[in-house]
């Protein structure tokens, strides 16, 4: 598998000193014991200093999986914040409830059940930030689907967009991921000319 970071660099940057969340911990444990694929730790981060760094108030998430990144985001938004998170897996969304109650954060998450195209053609409200994390053959049409709710100045973010290193790779993908190589390769091509 190609790196995007060396090994080195990341145990580096995994043992800087850094508050830790029980909650978090256990769900970072619990989707590495069953290969639930939520955001890295750093990657987390980053995403909570843009939405606390950016005063973000509404956010939109395309895919909760077990509320990892929905948590965390819900954490550095003001008391009035919200964020609205999408999930469509029945075997996600209990597991999702259940951290959203434990994180006493539940008051900010407004969690949609059901597939995110079909949710977002319902949504009327406008948000700061959208945050795409769903399945990469969706990644266009979900795109598309959700880009008219973002607020004029806003920040679309997308995980994934290096694909584990896949993307950037000139060797050909092992063949599980040679379809959504090609996938988040096209995804790139729009996505990036967007923001001209
Ligand atoms: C990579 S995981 C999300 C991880 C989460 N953002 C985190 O970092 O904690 C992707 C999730 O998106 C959900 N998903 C994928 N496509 C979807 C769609 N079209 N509608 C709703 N949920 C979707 C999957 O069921 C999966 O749980």
């Amino acid at each position: 598998m190609p790196d995007i970071l060396s090994t080195e660099t990341l145990n580096y940057l995994n043992s800087l000193p850094r508050e830790e969340n029980p909650l978090l911990l256990e769900m970072e444990d619990y989707a590495r014991e069953n290969y639930i694929p939520i955001l890295d730790r750093n990657s987390a981060t980053l995403l909570e200093i843009l939405v606390a760094t950016s005063k973000a108030k509404t956010v939109l998430e395309i895919g909760t999986a077990i509320g990892y990144s929905t948590i965390r985001i819900a954490s550095v938004l003001p008391d009035d914040g919200k964020i609205y998170t999408i999930e469509k897996s029945t075997d996600m969304i209990p597991l999702a409830e259940r951290n959203f109650d434990s994180s006493g954060y539940s008051k900010k998450i407004i969690l949609l059940k059901g597939d995110a195209i079909r949710k977002l053609l319902r949504l009327n409200i406008t948000f700061d930030i959208i945050f795409l994390d769903a399945d990469k053959q969706d990644y266009l049409r979900l795109l598309e689907f959700s880009l008219h709710l973002l607020k004029k100045g806003g920040l679309y973010i997308t995980d994934n967009l290096l694909w584990q290193g896949y993307t950037s790779s000139v060797e050909e993908p092992p063949v599980k991921y040679a379809r959504s190589t090609v996938q988040i390769r096209e995804f790139n091509n729009i996505f990036l000319i967007l923001n001209h």
